[in-house]
């Protein structure tokens, strides 16, 4: 039998999210989104079923607005909520988005209490622990996808300024959704070689910045809503790895118990994503400059996630 994903929300990030899953053959693939777009989201899936002969895939894609069409789904990836626009902050978007969450934590604990949950949504540290709460899942089974992006902007940012193939880099982003965000330079290797030694201090600063502004540089291009097409393939990453079993290392939004100095926030960390869910945390041994920033955007994500009141 075919696995099932659940994408609640089918804006921009949610159709790019079905178009990815089905070409990768994850499984049968529900969209579900307010009553108004029950329609659109039933069209968009339709779409997608009739791509399916070019696209080589074969998996059934249905939209709906009825929590039930998502009972026993193996994944559920959360977009629901409403993206920046110039001039936000994510973190303006706290009230309405909770909002949603609270009834999307909802529909997911009755109907899918099985599934490996990433969240999407924005303000993603605070709506990831928002989900969290209200469902009382495990922590193996919810986290928040966030590092995974900036790790991939901050890859495509160094594979642009050296010239090299993005696929040679690796590096990490560590911290908060944000412009605190901590990108780890002195952990980051072009093809085994350390950044470090082949970056200047300038084109590195560059790229720090670069990366912790790149969701803004995106609003600001768009001038309406934000990224969808890389934020859609780092959620697809993780849910694959769960998936398949693939085991792979990836940052992303996990609850934190101890790790890096802290407790009960989800923080963007290394983390294993097993057939399990997120297995484990790896902690890394960080020098005083970095614990000083990680410490500066754990303050940031635990401000905005008392505002929840939750
Ligand atoms: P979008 O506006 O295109 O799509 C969101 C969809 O959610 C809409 O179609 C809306 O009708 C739907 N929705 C609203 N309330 C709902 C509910 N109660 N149940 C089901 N569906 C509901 O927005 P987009 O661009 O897809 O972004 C989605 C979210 O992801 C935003 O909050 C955005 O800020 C966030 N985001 C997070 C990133 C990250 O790295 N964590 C990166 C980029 C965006
Ligand atoms: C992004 O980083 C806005 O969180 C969204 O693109």
């Amino acid at each position: 039998m075919r696995k099932k994903i659940a994408l609640i929300g089918g804006g921009q990030i949610g159709q790019i999210l079905a178009m990815l899953a089905a070409q990768k053959e994850l499984g049968d693939i529900v969209v579900l989104e307010i009553p108004e777009l029950e329609n659109p989201a039933k069209g968009k899936a339709l779409d997608l079923m009739e791509m399916a002969p070019h696209g080589n895939y074969d998996a059934d894609i249905t939209g709906t607005s009825d929590y039930k069409d998502i009972a026993g789904a193996d994944v559920v990836i959360v977009t629901a909520g409403r993206p920046r626009q110039a001039g936000m902050t994510r973190e303006d978007l706290l009230a309405v988005n909770l909002d949603i969450i609270k009834q999307v934590a909802d529909g997911v604990k009755a109907n899918a209490p099985k599934a490996f949950c990433i969240i999407v949504t924005n303000p993603l540290d605070a709506m990831v622990y928002a989900f969290s709460k209200i469902t009382g899942f495990p922590r193996h089974q919810v986290i928040g996808m966030a590092g995974t992006l900036d790790t991939a902007r901050w890859r495509a940012f160094v594979g642009m300024e050296l010239n090299v193939s993005v696929c040679d880099i690796t590096g990490t982003v560590l911290g908060g959704h944000g412009p605190t965000m901590v990108p780890l330079p002195r952990l980051t290797t072009v093809g085994g070689v350390p950044l470090t030694e082949i970056a200047t201090k300038e084109q590195i600063d560059k790229l720090v910045t670069r990366t912790r502004e790149a969701g803004t540089e995106i609003v600001k291009l768009f001038g309406k809503g934000s990224a969808f097409f890389s934020p859609a393939w780092s959620a697809i990453v993780l849910a694959e790895s769960y998936l398949k079993d693939k085991r792979r290392v990836l940052p992303c939004a996990a609850l934190c118990e101890g790790e890096f100095g802290v407790k009960g926030l989800f923080i963007g960390v290394p983390a294993l994503i097993s057939g399990q869910g997120m297995e484990k945390i790896y902690e890394i041994s960080l020098n005083d400059e970095e614990k000083a920033m990680l410490q500066k955007t754990v303050d940031v994500v635990r401000k905005t996630v008392e505002e929840t009141k939750l």
